[in-house]
């Protein structure tokens, strides 16, 4: 069985990753995870007792840590999930995008290389370094533009998506310079189980369990493309197996809505599920608030390529998808409980303002 290095796996789309992989068994998996805010390792609970899983705390850009991981480790891929990953956070405080995303990146990428270099054979071969990015990258479209191609060229608007871009640049360029085996995939928006309730669509749910206000950005008319997370881990898991190396692949769910569409889902969603809830409907609770600067007014992917070299196609339907997210945030209070800490409410308090409940 092969060895990965996951970096991040404590987080909503690395740990959905880790548990699909080892679910199937496909590789052992060491976990390198900082334990931001952001970070939660309860989500590897089933993994309490698993011999082919170990999570090791840790900054990507810790050197000495990442050296020695990588020599006692012997991985046969890296898999780099970590990062910051909020675009309201980044447009507060940069700095750690900066510090996380393009620095500890650049380590990262400089100790594997190092790492790399040493291999020999057919390990050296098959050596693999998956880098996770966003559809951040390319910017805003138009109403009537085409979508994203990997050939679009990039024009990130927040301090997240450019230190996304920042890294990006990186990952290519150790490929092209020295020759690292890298793969980049550019996703659009995930929702799924496990994923942090600063995110839109799980502030949502809750927000709506709890009789609280729905805030919507602007006009609402702002367009995602949303991907299921279990079809995102699935393309990841094909990338590494059979991604041209040096190729960067979109992903996406072929999933346009309006921020406005979501919320009306979702309330009748919990309409349906508690038709005797205080705020039915929860559609009242819907109030717009002052937009995010620098707004994208719309993303979406053309995943022609990933399609056709890889055979890889979004199988969840937004219906299907959206109702079992629904149903896993009602079913998880527990995990809700674990990550709404202070320091959770604090953001809540300073980003939305004394009035968010
Ligand atoms: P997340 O914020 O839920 O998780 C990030 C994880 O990285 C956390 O566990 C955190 O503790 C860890 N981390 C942060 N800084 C670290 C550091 N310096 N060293 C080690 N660990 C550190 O993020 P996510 O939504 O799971 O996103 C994962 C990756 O996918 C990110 O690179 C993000 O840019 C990318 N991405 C996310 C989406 C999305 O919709 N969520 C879409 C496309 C791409
Ligand atoms: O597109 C991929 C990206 O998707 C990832 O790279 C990022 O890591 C991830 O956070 C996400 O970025 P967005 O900015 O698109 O996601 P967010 O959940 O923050 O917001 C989704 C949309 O909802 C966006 O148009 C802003 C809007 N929104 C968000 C929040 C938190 C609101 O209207 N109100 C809110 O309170």
């Amino acid at each position: 069985m092969e060895t990965w290095l996951v970096t991040g796996g404590a987080g909503f789309i690395g740990s959905n990753f880790i548990l699909q992989q080892r679910r199937a068994q496909t590789a052992r998996i060491i976990n390198l995870d900082k334990l931001t805010y952001a970070g939660n390792p309860h989500n590897l609970s089933e993994l309490r007792r698993d011999p082919d899983y170990l999570f090791q705390l840790g900054d990507i850009g810790d050197r000495p840590l990442l050296s020695s991981l990588l020599a006692n480790q012997q991985p046969d891929a890296v898999i780099h999930f970590a990062a910051e990953s909020h675009v309201d956070r980044s447009i507060r405080s940069p700095e750690a995008f900066i510090e996380t995303n393009v620095v500890g990146t650049f380590r990262l990428l400089d100790e594997v290389r190092q790492y790399w270099e040493g291999l020999r054979g057919a390990k050296k071969a098959a050596f693999r370094f998956l880098h996770i990015s966003t559809d951040e990258v390319y910017g805003s479209l138009g109403p009537d533009d085409p979508a994203f191609t990997e050939t679009t060229p990039y024009a990130p608007n927040s301090p997240y998506a450019a230190s996304k871009a920042a890294a990006d640049h990186l990952v290519r360029a150790y490929h092209e310079t020295y020759g690292l085996p890298v793969l980049i995939t550019n996703c659009s928006n995930n929702y799924g189980p496990l994923q942090f309730p600063e995110k839109f669509i799980p502030l949502m749910i809750l927000n709506a369990l709890q009789g609280k206000k729905l805030p919507i950005y602007g006009d609402g008319q702002n367009v995602r493309d949303w991907l299921y997370v279990a079809d995102h881990c699935k393309a990841l898991r094909l990338v590494l197996a059979q991604g041209r190396v040096g190729a960067s692949y979109n992903i996406g769910g072929r999933c346009e809505k309006t921020n406005l569409d979501v919320v009306t889902h979702i309330c009748h969603l919990l309409d349906e599920l508690f038709p005797q809830a205080p705020s039915v409907p929860h559609a009242r609770l819907i109030t717009f608030v002052p937009d995010r600067p620098g707004h994208d007014r719309r993303y979406a992917m053309n995943i022609s390529k990933i399609e056709q070299e890889l055979g890889w196609t979004p199988k969840e339907s937004f219906d299907s998808g959206l109702a079992k997210t629904v149903r896993w945030y009602v079913d998880h209070p527990q995990w809700v409980e674990s990550v709404t800490s202070g320091a959770y409410r604090q953001w809540l308090q300073m980003h939305y303002g004394a009035d968010s409940s």
